[in-house]
């Protein structure tokens, strides 16, 4: 019964077994490729963002946020007051995670490049643009400026990956890329 000791007190005291030590040393040697490769991948798998990051205060990326906003709206998403902003090729283009919406929709050009801002009001957030794989986290205090070169037409959608409270699972966003130049 398990409730008593084994009858040898020493009980681990015995030769490994000529089958575990394979096992010991496959696992060790497949940790070894393991760390390796993820050193390889982070210098040639072409994975990392463009990014650069500052400080910043909450109440004055805000500001930078609707004055982009306000400057370069064309038009409004639906019946939501949501505007859209359509900023010229090479601009900087200013998007505010808060709880619980990506604020504004954003309408950038195929082929153009621009420097996306991201950066929180309030918690932290995450930024995951689909269905294409980007995801980036944004803090309060905090401004991420990634450079983007959108190669594909169409409506993305943003949803938030880090938990923010009880509104998180309905914190989305929209990205217009178009194919055609000029503000509609
Ligand atoms: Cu914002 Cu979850």
């Amino acid at each position: 019964m398990a409730i008593y000791p084994p009858p040898q007190r020493l009980w681990w005291r015995e030769p490994v077994e000529r089958m575990e030590i394979w096992w010991i040393v496959i696992a060790f040697a497949w940790g070894l490729v393991m760390f390796f490769t993820m050193i390889a991948w982070h210098v040639y798998g072409r994975q990392n963002l463009a990014n650069e990051a500052y400080r910043i205060q909450p109440e004055t990326y805000v500001a930078r946020v609707e004055a982009g906003a306000t400057r370069y709206k064309v038009r409004e998403e639906g019946q939501t007051g949501v505007p859209v902003v359509h900023p010229p090729p090479g601009a900087d283009v200013y998007l505010l995670g808060r709880l619980w919406q990506w604020w504004p929709i954003l309408e950038l050009e195929r082929g153009q490049t621009y420097r996306l801002h991201l950066s929180s009001a309030d918690w932290q957030h995450g930024f995951s643009l689909l269905p294409i794989n980007v995801n980036i986290q944004v803090h309060p205090g905090y401004e991420m400026v990634v450079t983007v070169t959108p190669t594909e037409a169409g409506e993305f959608g943003i949803v938030c990956n880090e938990f923010c409270g009880i509104g998180h699972h309905t914190m989305t966003g929209k990205l217009y890329v178009t194919d055609k130049t000029g503000g509609r």
